[in-house]
């Protein structure tokens, strides 16, 4: 292939943010922020978008989905989002998403979706409930991770940011992407990966578990000074009196402080819970600090929110830009899947171009052995010869392959991979997940690939 998905040499960030709620302090913290500071590095393309198919398979209220968009559009903006620098754009204007969402049903094992988290568990509560399985189960639920294949793979997303709870829709990206190279035979796609951010991942909320519109413990984002004031007041704490030493490890108050301080302020917050500050002094404290970051920002996302018309503009703009790359992609996209003009003829297929930079890199090996008390064991270790999982001792040989070739064929079925660990490694150990998922995906690249030339 001429182009391949690896053109460009920066790397491709990208991350959706479904449009059906008003943006909270978690939200701030745990993505506009650290999303922003990210796409002002020169070594990255960020693609931050508007998921409003995505919001239609949670939320049937249009006038909130609207507003949603409205909100979140000018909350990024405000906080400094440069769309000259990014690309950014509401899905629902990129025309190519649903189109490419079409391609990738067609390849989706449905297994691999009954497997999804959401649906499962909405599966779950039915079956809990007596209830027939699919009861208030839509489609638009049950194609939730195609739908959000195609926002990743349609720009070829290295990396994608996401709370712990949307891991599983990348690894279902990544496999459906795999499948399509491999069916079309091509490196069309690059497989994603998710990226966590540890720190900052979790803002407590008022009342000290994970800041979430669903616990009703969010301070939202856009309050007046008076107003984030008041919901500061509301923050939970213990009943230590002015004066007592304090614990800044088990406060909530402590950690939303640390989200917005410098390290120094941060040392000097802890230094005040030891002696004892009291809570309201903690809290007026608190409240300075964030209200200092998010002045400005509150002053720009006024004047943005009172001009629809103008944030609806650059939107256009952003899909203008987006819609280059997506365009250009599909075109591809259809001519390797068959839909053409009856006038293109293929070139000869060169596949030997794909494959020759797949296998620069050395293959990760599974090795299957004896040991001298008898038993058979198997050892996965990447290119490199690290081990990244130790199986324990079995009985037979045919046990060990049953296995290991069990590894293999799940690659990029997480909830597989998790069950058959636990059954090939020895009670008290541990291997991470990730890497063996992302060795195992290429073993199974590789055996697919075999397989295929045999043919
Ligand atoms: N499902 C994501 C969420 O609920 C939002 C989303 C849609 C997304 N498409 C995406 C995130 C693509 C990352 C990449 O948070």
């Amino acid at each position: 292939m001429e182009k391949t998905a690896a053109m460009s040499q920066k790397r491709r960030v990208l991350t959706g943010i479904t449009t059906t709620g008003t943006p909270h302090l978690g939200n701030y913290v745990g993505a506009i922020r650290p999303a922003i500071a990210a796409s002002r590095r020169d070594d990255v393309e960020s693609f931050y978008f508007l998921a409003d198919y995505h919001a239609l398979v949670k939320c049937d209220d249009p006038a909130r989905v609207q507003q949603s968009t409205l909100e979140i559009a000018a909350s990024w903006l405000a906080c400094g989002l440069d769309p000259d620098k990014v690309f950014f754009y509401r899905q629902s204007d990129i025309a190519e998403i649903p189109e490419l969402t079409w391609f990738l049903t067609c390849i989706t094992a449905k297994g691999l979706l009954n497997r999804a988290h959401a649906y499962k568990a909405a599966v779950d509560q039915n079956a809990a409930t007596g209830e027939d399985a699919d009861a208030g189960i839509t489609a638009g639920l049950y194609m939730y991770p195609v739908l959000m294949a195609a926002d990743i793979l349609m720009f070829n997303a290295n990396d994608v940011p996401v709370g712990r709870d949307q891991v599983q829709h990348i690894e279902i990206a990544r496999d459906i992407a795999q499948r399509f190279n491999h069916i079309y035979g091509g490196d069309y796609f690059v497989l994603p990966q998710a990226s966590i951010e540890e720190n900052v991942a979790t803002l407590p909320g008022t009342d000290g578990r994970k800041m979430s519109k669903s616990y009703d413990n969010a301070i939202p984002l856009w309050l007046s000074a008076s107003e984030l004031k008041k919901a500061i007041l509301g923050i939970v704490t213990d009943s230590r009196a002015p004066g007592e030493p304090k614990d800044p490890e088990t406060s909530n108050l402590f950690a939303i402080y640390r989200a917005f301080a410098s390290a120094a302020e941060t040392e000097a917050m802890r230094r005040a819970f030891a002696d004892g500050i009291a809570w309201g002094e903690a809290k007026q404290r608190l409240f300075e600090r964030i209200d200092a970051e998010l002045a400005p920002a509150r002053a720009r996302y006024e004047a943005l929110i009172a001009r629809p018309q103008n944030i609806e503009e650059r939107l256009r703009a952003g899909a203008e830009k987006a819609g280059k790359r997506s365009r250009e992609s599909m075109e591809r996209l259809r001519f390797a899947v068959g839909v053409r003009r009856l006038t293109d003829m293929p070139t000869p297929a060169k596949r030997s171009g794909s494959s020759a930079s797949r296998s620069e890199a050395p293959l990760p090996q599974i090795k299957r052995y004896r040991e001298a008390d008898g038993k058979f064991y198997f050892r996965l270790a990447d290119g490199d010869g690290a081990t990244l999982l130790q199986s324990r001792a079995f009985d037979s040989p045919r046990d060990v392959g049953r296995i290991a070739d069990a590894l293999v064929d799940a690659s990029g079925d997480v909830g597989q991979i998790a069950g058959l660990i636990k059954e090939a490694l020895p009670i008290d150990a541990s291997a991470d997940p990730s890497l063996v998922s992302g060795a195992l995906a290429r073993l199974k690249a590789d055996k697919l690939a075999r397989e295929e030339a045999r043919r």
